[in-house]
């Protein structure tokens, strides 16, 4: 039996109780196929341990992380912590630390779920988010704080190595894909230096992938493509920050935050790499028990299909796509369930 070793970090908010409830649907699924096992370990580094303790991530953390085959995530943020110390003291680490430089976001509107736009079912794409540099790099400084001369620069950060990778892992992507199309997401425009460098490493990178076409948006541009024209994106690449944007519209245009997963790829394997929905912590709606665990199930698809458990992320899809048409939502999704009811759904229909 093929065994596999998973960090779970619920974290914070409903992180937890999604987590729990991907944890479930994963036991089912394993009990049913037989062929695969996961040894769960659950890490408590959310933000109650933060205030208890002083960090997110004890000493030796990280190194311990490391034996694992995945980590598991749910969310980091609370009303008591500001949120740039909740973020860069766990899952800013994790990302960096591991150097899961491609961050990969699916967005599809899934059966029994209605897009906001009319022809919102032509939404087939998949952002690949630069997860290791750019604009968070964490590059910057303030000085004279407090005084009439305060000033704080906010570097972003682009290597030759990073921005290669990670174009090279967007055409890798798109030519697995049936249309073979990549858009590059760009503002050279008006940043005339890095961004620049990300334009023309695009297109050196391109060259080995004549199968592939393409073609380059600036992203305030790729927005109303978004909208207008769902049907011509395919496979999107962007800069960090430019793709956190455009995968929020992407996740709304296909119906709800609460579905959409989200992958944080060591492509080498010399690190695991980790899976979240990208939803975060939701403390408006925690404790109510009507988080919407579907992002965390696609998650949980993406991660074994990761794994190399092909046949059960496509069971398991299978499982999240006929809950979903019987019209099993969440109160984000305009029904009535609870997290509970469409986990057990999930799990009944495995
Ligand atoms: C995401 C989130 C995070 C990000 C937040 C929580 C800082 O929005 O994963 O997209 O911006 O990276
Ligand atoms: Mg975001």
């Amino acid at each position: 039996m093929r065994e596999y070793r998973i960090a779970a970090i619920p974290g914070d908010g409903i992180g937890i109780e999604v987590i729990a409830a991907g944890l479930k649907v994963l036991d089912a699924l394993a009990a049913r196929d037989r062929g695969f096992r996961l040894a769960v370990e659950q890490f408590p580094w959310g933000s109650d341990y933060y205030l208890e303790h002083g960090h997110y991530i004890p000493e030796g953390g990280l190194e311990r992380l490391k034996q694992f085959d995945a980590i598991f995530f749910g969310a980091v943020g609370a009303p008591n912590v500001p949120d740039h110390i909740s973020l860069w003291g766990l899952r800013l680490p994790i990302c960096q630390g591991f150097d899961q430089y491609a961050n990969v976001r699916p967005a599809r509107v899934l059966p029994g779920i209605t897009s906001p736009l009319a022809n919102g079912n032509a939404i087939d794409w998949v952002i690949i988010r630069e997860n290791s540099e750019g604009e968070y790099s964490g590059s910057g400084g303030r000085a004279h704080r407090g005084l009439p001369e305060e000033v704080a620069t906010e570097t972003s950060v682009f290597t030759r190595t990073g921005v290669t990778r990670i174009h090279r892992y967007a055409f890798e992507l798109a030519r697995g894909r049936p249309r073979k199309h990549l858009t590059l997401v760009t503002k050279s425009n008006a940043q005339r230096h890095g961004m620049v460098m990300w334009d023309e490493i695009f297109y050196e990178v391109a060259r080995d992938y004549p199968d592939v076409t393409t073609q380059r948006v600036l992203v305030d541009a790729v927005t109303t493509q978004m909208v207008a024209k769902p049907g011509r994106l395919d496979t999107i690449v962007a800069t960090n920050l430019h793709a956190d944007i455009l995968s929020d519209l992407a996740a709304a245009l296909s119906g709800s935050l609460g579905i959409a997963p989200t992958a944080n790829l060591n492509p080498e394997r010399r690190f695991p790499s980790m899976f979240e929905p990208i939803h975060g912590s939701a403390f408006d709606i925690t404790g109510k028990g009507v988080a919407n665990p579907i992002g965390t199930f696609w998650t949980a698809a993406m991660m074994l299909e990761h794994l190399g458990e092909k046949e059960a992320a496509q069971r398991l899809m299978g499982a999240i796509e006929t809950v979903t048409g019987k019209r099993i939502h969440t109160p984000d999704l305009g029904g009535e369930a609870t997290t509970e009811i469409v986990t057990q759904a999930v799990c009944d229909s495995l």
